[in-house]
């Protein structure tokens, strides 16, 4: 199916069909450093197909929480953690977190850590993001952060703990490989 038929049938571009360099380098991060996730409560933020909230139940997460828009990466997540042998229903939120009206709510998740990869692509969902990000930093959550630099990245707030070379596939970055940060927000 091209990028036309999609459009045509109105369903979103498949963003879900790949790990992203960002949510891949989160996933790496977590599996070489388990004991920061280990026992945590974790979101994972437009989670695609899941690969950085995966990595965090493999690396003994307490639970994941995976946060998606698109229904159908919310069942790509499943399938994946089935792929994945893990034994377990998913926790998968299909909703804008972001959205004013989620923000709103008195609703608290009690999110220890909040992984966010690849989500910096578009000009006024990177600053919705970002904003809502740093509000959960503020309110004592750790954020783990997944970018290979994309146009709308906040360097500002954030401070790389980490760097891999990630492959990904020519057709989506135009190269076989890309170098990626994992960022936290700079302690203040
Ligand atoms: C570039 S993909 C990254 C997916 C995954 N985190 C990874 O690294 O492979 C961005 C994802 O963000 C999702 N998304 C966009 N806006 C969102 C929002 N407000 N809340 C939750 N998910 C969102 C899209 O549906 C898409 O699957």
């Amino acid at each position: 199916m091209t990028e036309n038929d999609l459009k045509q049938k109105d369903i979103d571009p498949p963003f879900w069909a790949f790990p992203w360099p960002g949510g891949q380098a989160i996933a790496r991060y977590l599996l070489d450093n388990p004991l920061v996730i280990k026992d945590k409560y974790a979101l994972d933020f437009a989670s695609g197909s899941g690969i950085a909230g995966i990595a965090a139940l493999l690396a003994s997460a307490r639970h994941v929480d995976f946060n998606e828009i698109d229904s159908l990466a919310c069942k790509s997540i499943s399938l994946n953690i089935m792929a994945n042998r893990l034994n377990l229903s998913p926790s998968i939120l299909e909703e804008n977190l972001i959205s004013n009206s989620a923000r709103r709510r008195p609703k608290k998740n009690g999110w220890e850590t909040i992984l966010a990869g690849d989500v910096f692509y578009e000009q006024p969902m990177s600053k919705n993001i970002i904003k809502w990000l740093l509000d959960k930093a503020r309110e004592g959550t750790e954020i783990l952060i997944g970018d290979p630099g994309r146009s709308y990245f906040p360097w500002g707030p954030l401070e790389k703990i980490a760097e891999y070379s990630v492959e990904t596939p020519q057709m989506v970055e135009g190269r076989n490989e890309v170098v990626t940060g994992v960022y936290r927000v700079k302690p203040k």
